[in-house]
């Protein structure tokens, strides 16, 4: 944040500042989705909702399950949230207590750390690396176990590696957590945004639902779906946790914001689904062009990251350290990137993640710029 808080400042100032450090999609929310909001207001939707959700866009996001996955939700186990964040958090007050912890990656969303650390219990970083794509394997989970441990997280595709889980891994990963009888949440925000690769042909990023209906499952309007500001998101539980999940989304929240979730009904839509997948392609050839062209550079990659919209690359040998690195940048060529410490700290200073979410004019920019910057 404080990176984010020195490139806006330096643009403020007139510089030309190119932002690679965002973590959202620089499109605007689609058309029907705006015009849903606006409707919304004009008719009057201004008022709590129920504490789960509005039940019709929580049957939609049910329906969408069914359409593109074929997985089968009752809409009693859907809550709607204010973002993947509010989801996260009700779950973690939920499910753990002080002292416990929760396995997760390093790197790793950070946040997902700080919301167990507010409740007195801990995220259990276990180091993950290009090596092996970044899988987060039940081997892992055996060697990271503690008697505190209550489950893992997980998140596919991962921020900020872009690393998916394939079935088969969230097959392994279930096999190893009940032999200790824990719990997977599973955040899936990325969902939707999956590209083509050599390793995942089928651009699958599969929900965690798929193999199990007992997996907590966390998703968002936010990304997929162009919806950062309007805070909306989801989570899937099992039946048994719906009646105290409700007690504490009342009491936390009351309901999420009434005009987004109307607004969100419309993101399925099939107006609003063609304009997404639009972006997803051109997310996709903003992606293949600058793997290519950090490869040029000297930067460390390991597979092509098969989702989210960002690249998670090791800094080319005799660079300075990564938080170094991104200053520096920032300061001569005013190209703001993030540096792999705001992710963990496994490798962290020797990584740096660069976001894709920008005009492939701007990465070519940028590119140019980062080529000057090492020579
Ligand atoms: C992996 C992951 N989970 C959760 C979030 C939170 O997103 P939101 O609260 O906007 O849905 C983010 C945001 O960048 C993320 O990258």
């Amino acid at each position: 944040m404080s990176l984010l808080a020195r490139a806006n400042e330096l643009a403020g100032c007139g510089n030309p500042v190119i932002h690679l450090e965002v973590g959202e999609p620089d499109f605007d929310t689609p058309q029907p989705i705006a015009e849903a909001g606006i409707q919304a207001i004009c008719d009057g939707i201004t008022r709590y909702t129920d504490a789960q959700g509005d039940p019709e866009l929580r049957q939609a996001i049910c329906d969408f399950y069914g359409k593109v996955a074929g997985i089968e939700i009752n809409p009693s186990r859907v809550f709607i949230t204010a973002g993947a964040s509010g989801g996260l958090l009700l779950l973690t007050a939920l499910l753990i207590n002080p002292g416990e912890n929760l396995l997760m990656t390093d790197p790793g969303y950070p946040c997902n750390r700080h919301f167990l650390s507010s409740f007195n219990a801990e995220g259990l970083l276990v180091p993950v690396s290009a090596e092996n794509n970044y899988q987060r394997t039940p081997g892992l989970v055996d060697q990271h176990w503690t008697e505190n441990t209550r489950g893992i997280l997980v998140a596919s595709p991962a921020n900020p590696t872009g690393a998916v889980l394939s079935r088969d891994d969230i097959e392994g990963l279930l096999e190893a957590l009940n032999r200790r009888r824990g719990f997977v949440i599973s955040d899936e925000i990325y969902q939707g945004l999956v590209y083509q690769n050599l390793l995942y042909q089928d651009q699958d990023a599969p929900s965690a639902l798929s193999v199990t209906q007992d997996a907590l499952i966390v998703n968002s309007f936010s990304k997929y779906f162009g919806m950062t500001g309007w805070r909306l998101g989801w989570v899937v539980v099992p039946e048994t946790l719906v009646q105290d999940l409700a007690k504490l989304a009342q009491n936390l929240f009351i309901c999420p914001s009434a005009i987004s979730q109307r607004a969100a009904i419309a993101a399925f839509s099939s107006d609003a689904l063609d304009i997404m997948q639009s972006q997803r392609k051109a997310l996709q050839a903003r992606r293949d062009y600058l793997v290519s062209e950090l490869k040029t550079l000297g930067f460390g990659i390991g597979e092509i990251p098969a989702g989210a919209f960002y690249v998670y690359a090791r800094l080319p040998d005799g660079s300075p350290r990564a938080v170094d690195f991104c200053s520096r940048l920032l300061e001569e060529e005013y190209v703001a990137i993030t540096p792999g410490t705001d992710f963990g700290f496994h490798e962290a200073g020797d990584h740096v993640r660069i976001s894709y979410a920008r005009d492939i004019s701007e990465l070519e920019l940028a590119v140019e710029r980062i080529g000057a910057f090492l020579t």
